[in-house]
């Protein structure tokens, strides 16, 4: 299983340097089989350093080496801290910061051309939701537009975008049915994510194709988030 924590704009150099002083702890007193990685903001990254057993990875990059992008960060600067794993899609990134499928597809090439585990993510907003399965399986291929979903680091977050951040998840049936439509169609692992909480985790991560969680408002806690670890590691599949 691969349990990945989002942090987004949340948590400090000096948080996360804490927050991995118990994580760490925490795995090398407890047998867990998961992956386990954390996407803190970029001025965290120096922390990497103190990590044995998670992974780190970058919520964003401009896909470029280096250049005069104000306010963006290249391969340069994910280099330097050994970073080889990017988030790419996400749906706060498409619809508050308006990343376009193309801007999207050139950031997915640039990953891949460089060798970097892609976590993309897709999810359908609400209205298509109540549209039904058709619908939905639609809207989500389209978000594959551009995107070779044959690259071999990639990971799939199917992330409904009514239940980011909302505290409502979609229900275990309507993930189940979305994950199987899609590993017909693509063979790398799918995570799911919106709303993971220690409640709702072990039916999410039992269901047949669900290979693990994408975490952002429950991994902000480093004891809840490691609650949320052990139950996922106690689901026998
Ligand atoms: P959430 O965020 O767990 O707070 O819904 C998940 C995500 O956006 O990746």
């Amino acid at each position: 299983m691969k349990i990945v924590a989002n942090f987004k704009a949340n948590h400090t150099f000096k948080s996360t340097g804490e927050y991995l002083e118990k994580i760490e702890f925490f795995l090398r007193t407890h047998k867990i089989d998961s992956q386990i990685a954390v996407f803190p903001p970029f001025t965290a990254f120096p922390c990497k350093q103190n990590s044995l057993n998670v992974k780190f990875g970058a919520q964003n990059f401009y896909p470029v080496k280096s250049g005069s992008i104000t306010g963006e960060i290249g391969f340069e600067q994910l280099n330097e801290f050994g970073i080889d794993s990017v988030l790419i899609g996400h749906s706060e990134r498409r619809m508050l910061l308006k990343e376009s499928q193309d801007i999207i597809a050139n950031k997915f090439n640039f990953a891949k051309d460089n060798n970097f585990e892609i976590i993309y993510c897709i999810g359908e907003p609400l209205e298509i939701r109540e549209d039904g399965i058709n619908s939905i399986l639609e809207y989500l291929f389209s978000q594959f537009y551009g995107i070779d979903t044959n690259y071999e680091k990639l990971v799939v977050a199917y992330e409904p975008i009514w239940a980011i951040g909302t505290g409502k998840s979609a229900v275990t049936k309507e993930i189940d049915e979305v994950l199987n439509a899609l590993k017909e169609k693509i063979k790398t692992p799918l995570l799911y994510g919106g709303s993971v909480n220690i409640n709702n985790v072990s039916s999410i991560v039992g269901l047949k194709n669900c290979d693990g969680v994408l975490v952002g408002s429950a991994s902000l806690d480093v004891d809840n988030f490691c609650k949320i670890i052990e139950k996922i590691d106690n689901i026998k599949k």
